[in-house]
């Protein structure tokens, strides 16, 4: 191979134009001097798995893959981790020497670290963690949890036949609970997770009462726009730990970037003031 040649990755999603991925991955790429580009490619579903094919045999290193094509990812790759497996999405996909795609989701891997980056004695086997929502990032953030052997994981969905099928799917490792009684459940919990889109673009997060978040608490939502939403505000107001989602989007760029040109990037204080521009 053209040691010369630049290093090519990318994110597909549709839309894409909001991706924060490129900025970050070419902010790496600058930091660490290397010749590669990372672009954001826009792609209907029904192209995705021919778009894939062509990007393998133009010779990129590999792809994110965002929103709707996180399922379709792990589908059409030919091996897979068992996060992936878990979780039954994909948001990384590194193609071989052998032309192979690979399919990985570091969502549960960006969740856990940006926790531990911010609190290193922050211990997910103590305690209750209430999970709010049942999509994709609810079963990264269980798969996340599971992993480090939290015991008592409670999973409240507006919607309670989807979290009823999260919890088949996680062989009745974790229980539900009815949406109805989010105040109660919260106020028994060490850690809560918001993985629903509630929140986003500074909605009143109205489920929730401020009183029922335990002090000694740590809140993650990952909704980022705005980064500090209202269940952060109040969270913090509460004087509980609070840890925001870009933190874990940054995160979750981590490995994928590593694979693909050979790096592991840093995550530095400019690299959040870029993203949140
Ligand atoms: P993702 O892959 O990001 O998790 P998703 O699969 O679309 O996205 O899941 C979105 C989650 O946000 C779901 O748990 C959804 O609840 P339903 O299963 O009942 O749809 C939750 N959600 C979205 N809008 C909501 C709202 N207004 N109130 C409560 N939950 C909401």
């Amino acid at each position: 191979m053209d040691e010369e040649r630049p290093r090519l990755a990318g994110v597909l999603g549709n839309p894409i134009s909001h991706s924060k991925s490129p900025r970050m991955h070419n902010y790496w790429l600058k930091q660490n001097k290397l010749n590669g580009y990372y672009i954001p490619i826009k792609v209907e579903l029904a192209d995705f798995e021919q778009t894939i094919r062509t990007l393998m045999g133009a010779g990129f290193s590999g792809v994110n893959v965002t929103i709707p094509h996180k399922v379709s990812a792990l589908e059409i790759a030919d091996e897979s981790s068992k996060t992936a497996q878990n979780i039954g999405a994909a948001n990384t996909l590194t193609f071989t020497k052998e032309n192979k795609i690979y399919a990985d989701n570091t969502d549960a891997y960006g969740f856990l670290n940006n926790i531990k980056c911010k609190y290193p004695d922050w211990d997910p086997k103590k305690g209750m963690s209430v999970v709010l929502g049942a999509g994709g990032a609810s079963r990264a953030v269980i798969s996340a949890l599971l992993s480090e052997g939290s015991k008592k994981i409670m999973v409240l969905n507006r919607t309670i036949e989807k979290a009823e099928t999260v919890k088949k799917d996680y062989d009745n490792k974790i229980t539900i609970e009815s949406w109805e009684n989010i105040n109660e459940v919260v106020a028994s919990s060490s850690n809560i997770i918001n993985t629903t889109s509630l929140g986003m673009n500074g909605e009143t997060f109205i489920p929730i009462n401020p009183k029922a978040i335990p002090e000694k608490s740590l809140v993650s939502d990952l909704v980022y726009t705005p980064l500090e939403t209202n269940l952060l505000k109040m969270a913090k107001d509460n004087g509980s730990r609070t840890v925001d989602g870009l933190g874990m989007l940054i995160h979750q760029g981590v490995p994928g970037f590593e694979t693909w040109f050979g790096q592991k990037p840093l995550i530095t204080k400019e690299l959040r003031e870029i993203l949140i521009k």
